[in-house]
């Protein structure tokens, strides 16, 4: 080898997976040579690819013979005490079924503990950097697109954060006021369904008669100018709220590496029944039945009474018969009266835009974090 060759820098790079069982739930070791915990993978030997590194690591430490699926997150790392700078890769490890999260085999020699937790708690006991990392991983996985980090931070890709200063203009550009809120929803919300398998996913918040609120999560799968959709059934306890109360609030919380919230709070009106029609039309058969046997949020006696009476209903529509939609199922439609965009800055400093419904069109002001 000559000498320039011979002098170029060094890099480590890793290879590791994120697995999680069927809740959800992400596995982290505690190994037996320091402190903390991390996800299973470690650093690729000579002439080792990550994603090799990642297949040996996970089948030394936990006996899973496991090959990597898609890339994640790819990380470059500045150099600390002991070791040089380096590339760091998190691939998708695929679900940890039952079976095989009980009879885990760990590498006695390294690995004194195994756990799943949800991902939140996982990540609150992982050392800083490594949580910096598997945050937006967890983010994109199953399948990607992958998030290229430097230092903790996103660069590049769907949450790009450059230089300072191009990060700046990202972020002065996404709270810039579109004129028409619904463009500006339409185009965050392009950004988190590339993202987030779970980009319909909303809470909606309702109060009943006396004020009092509450809140769950729904699905919100279309929207035009006139408002956001929700189907639902009626009589269910947002159902009843809503009737007595007309008003409601929506609010996404979309997770790194994109960080945004979007409110949108307004009046809440029923849908034609044309509108809760196409919504029957358009799901799966099976669906339906739990639907007509289903009364939201009214007490069961028990799960087997619930059941018996789901096999009553599916006996009704054998083969492909669907059964037609009860009255009570139907959708809502919420008129915003005003929408919030935020966006998450260092230091907690974050970015708010407010639009509000005048008589003609759309007021906006910024708002103090
Ligand atoms: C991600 C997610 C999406 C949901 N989507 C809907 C939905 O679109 N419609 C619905 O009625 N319930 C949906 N649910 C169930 C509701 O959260 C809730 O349990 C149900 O609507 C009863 O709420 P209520 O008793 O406050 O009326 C969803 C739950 C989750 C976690």
């Amino acid at each position: 080898m000559n000498d320039s060759l011979a002098s170029l820098p060094r890099k480590v790079v890793s290879g590791a997976m994120l697995l999680l069982d069927e809740a959800g739930r992400l596995l982290i070791l505690k190994p037996t040579y320091k402190d903390g915990w991390e996800i299973p993978g470690g650093l690729a030997e000579a002439g080792e690819s990550p994603w090799q590194a990642a297949h040996r690591e996970v089948l030394e430490e936990v006996g899973l013979d496991r090959e990597a699926g898609a890339l994640l997150s790819v990380e470059w790392r500045p150099p600390m005490e002991n070791v040089g700078d380096g590339v760091h890769f998190i691939f998708d490890g695929g679900l940890v079924t039952a079976a095989h999260a009980t009879s885990l085999r760990l590498q006695a020699s390294e690995i004194a503990e195994a756990r799943f937790l949800p991902p939140e708690e996982a990540c609150a006991l992982l050392p800083d950097r490594l949580a910096a990392r598997v945050r937006p991983a967890l983010a994109v996985r199953p399948h990607g697109p992958p998030v290229y980090l430097e230092a903790g931070h996103i660069r590049g890709g769907p949450g790009y954060v450059g230089a300072p200063e191009a990060e700046r203009a990202h972020l002065d550009a996404l709270v810039t006021p579109h004129g028409d809120p619904f463009a500006h929803f339409d185009a965050w919300y392009a950004a988190a369904a590339a993202v987030d398998p779970q980009a319909q996913a909303v809470n909606l918040a309702t109060a009943d008669a006396r004020g009092r609120p509450s809140s769950r999560m729904v699905l919100v799968r279309n929207w035009s100018p006139a408002g956001f959709e929700v189907y639902t059934d009626t009589e269910s306890r947002k159902g009843l709220d809503l009737t007595a109360n007309p008003f409601g609030a929506l609010c996404w919380h979309w997770k790194a590496p994109l960080q945004r919230q979007v409110r949108v709070e307004g009046r809440i009106e029923r849908l034609p029944e044309t509108s809760a029609d196409a919504y029957w039309q358009a799901r799966p058969r099976a669906q339906l039945i739990g639907r007509v046997t289903s009364h939201q949020s009214q007490p069961v006696g028990s799960r087997e009474a619930l059941l018996g009476a789901l096999s009553v209903d599916a006996a009704l529509y054998p083969g492909p018969d669907r059964p037609p939609r009860p009255a009570r199922w139907g959708g809502y439609l919420l008129i915003p009266e005003r929408f919030e965009f935020w966006v998450h800055d260092d230091d907690r400093f974050h970015r708010r835009l407010e639009y509000a419904r005048t008589g003609e069109g759309w007021a906006t002001r910024v708002l103090q974090p």
